[in-house]
C-alpha cells in the first residue's frame, strides 16, 4: 500500500490530496479517547518534543499509524500526542494535539505532504494551531537560546502548499496573508512572557528550503530583506493554516547564530543540543500561553 509519507506524491494539490486529509483526519479522530475535543494543534520542532510528554494523561501513536509522514532526521520522532496541559493553579488545562516531530520539503517531500499533518490536525477540531522551530539567529541582539515569537515571514521555499487544485471546503481560492499569525494570540504569549519574566522578542521568520545552512552573503540578504530568524519548516504549514482558517500562533528557539555571524560553523548537533537547553524554559511559556489561549478559547466559546 503508498503511503503519504512517499515522495512521489503530486507536488500541485489534486483530489488524493484531499482525500489524503480527510483519511489521516477519520484516523486522527479514532485514536482520542472518547469525548476528547482538541483545541489547539502544537507541532514540536527540532529538539522541541519532549514537551509533549509530559501532557496529563497524555496517550501517543505514530505518525505512520495515522497515515502521516515520518521524518528521518534526528530529534523529530513522529509520534502524536493527545492529552492535556497543566493550566492555572492545578486547573486541568486546554486539550493539545501535539505533533513530536514534523517532515520537511528538503527531505524530499512534495509541500503537499509536508502540510498533511496541519491540515488533519484542523480537520480533527484545532482551532489553533501553535508551531515551534529551531531557527538561526539574523537578527540584532539575538543570542542562541533566545525564544522568539513569529511575528510575520517570508516564504523563500520556492512554492506553496496552496499550488494546484483548491477545494474550498477547506478555504478560498486566494487566502489573505495579512496576519498570518493571530495577533491577539501574539499578545497573549506577550502577556505571559513578560509574566514570567522571560524575554520574548518578536522577529520575521524567513523559510529557506535547505537542507544546507546559508552562506554569509545568504544572511547578509535576508537580513537586508527584513528577517530576523531563518529556519526550514513553519511557513508552508502557517499557509496550510490560515488557508483553512485556523489561528496561528509562531515560536522559534535561536539554535545558534546564522551563518557568518559568528565564526563558528553552524552543525544539527549544536541546534539540538540549544533545544534541550532551553527545554525548561520553553516548556513553562508554552504551559503559560496554551494557559492563556485556553481560556481565550472557553471565552470565545461560552456565551
Ligand atoms: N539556518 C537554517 N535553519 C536552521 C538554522 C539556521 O541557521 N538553525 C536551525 N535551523
Amino acid at each position: 500500500m503508498s503511503t503519504a509519507s512517499e515522495t512521489s506524491s503530486p507536488a500541485a494539490a489534486t483530489p488524493a490530496t484531499f482525500a489524503a486529509v480527510a483519511s489521516a483526519t477519520a484516523r486522527i479522530k479514532a485514536f482520542l479517547p472518547a469525548g476528547a475535543r482538541p483545541q489547539v494543534a502544537l507541532v514540536l520542532g527540532s529538539g522541541l518534543g519532549a514537551y509533549a510528554e509530559q501532557l496529563v494523561g497524555a496517550r501517543h501513536v505514530d505518525y505512520k499509524d495515522l497515515g502521516l509522514p515520518s521524518s528521518h532526521v534526528q530529534g523529530h520522532a513522529g509520534r502524536l500526542f493527545y492529552g492535556r496541559t497543566r493550566g492555572d493553579g492545578g486547573a486541568p488545562g486546554v486539550e493539545v494535539l501535539a505533533m513530536q516531530g514534523r517532515v520537511h520539503a528538503y527531505e524530499g517531500h512534495d509541500l503537499q505532504t509536508v502540510v498533511l499533518p496541519v491540515r488533519a490536525l484542523i480537520g480533527a477540531g484545532c482551532q489553533v494551531v501553535l508551531l515551534t522551530n529551531a531557527a538561526g539567529g539574523v537578527g540584532e541582539g539575538l543570542a542562541a537560546g533566545d525564544l522568539v515569537l513569529i511575528r510575520d515571514h517570508l516564504n523563500l521555499v520556492g512554492g506553496s502548499p496552496l499550488r494546484g487544485e483548491n477545494d474550498p471546503t477547506l478555504g478560498p481560492r486566494f487566502p489573505d496573508m495579512t496576519a498570518v499569525y493571530d495577533p491577539r494570540l501574539r499578545l497573549l504569549a506577550e502577556q505571559v512572557a513578560a509574566r514570567l519574566a522571560l524575554r520574548l522578542p518578536s522577529g520575521v521568520y524567513a523559510c529557506s528550503l535547505g537542507p544546507q545552512y546559508e552562506t554569509p552573503a545568504e544572511v547578509r540578504m535576508l537580513r537586508t530583506l527584513g528577517a530576523d530568524l531563518v529556519g526550514m519548516s513553519t511557513v508552508p504549514e502557517a499557509i496550510a493554516a490560515r488557508h483553512m482558517g485556523a489561528r496561528v500562533l509562531g515560536i522559534s528557539c535561536v539554535t545558534n547564530l546564522a551563518a557568518g555571524i559568528s565564526a563558528q560553523p553552524l552543525s544539527h548537533d549544536e541546534v539540538t543540543e540549544t533545544a534541550q537547553r532551553v527545554r525548561g524554559v520553553f516548556i513553562r511559556l508554552l504551559d503559560g500561553i496554551l494557559a492563556a489561549i485556553g481560556r481565550e478559547l472557553d471565552g470565545s466559546t461560552a456565551g
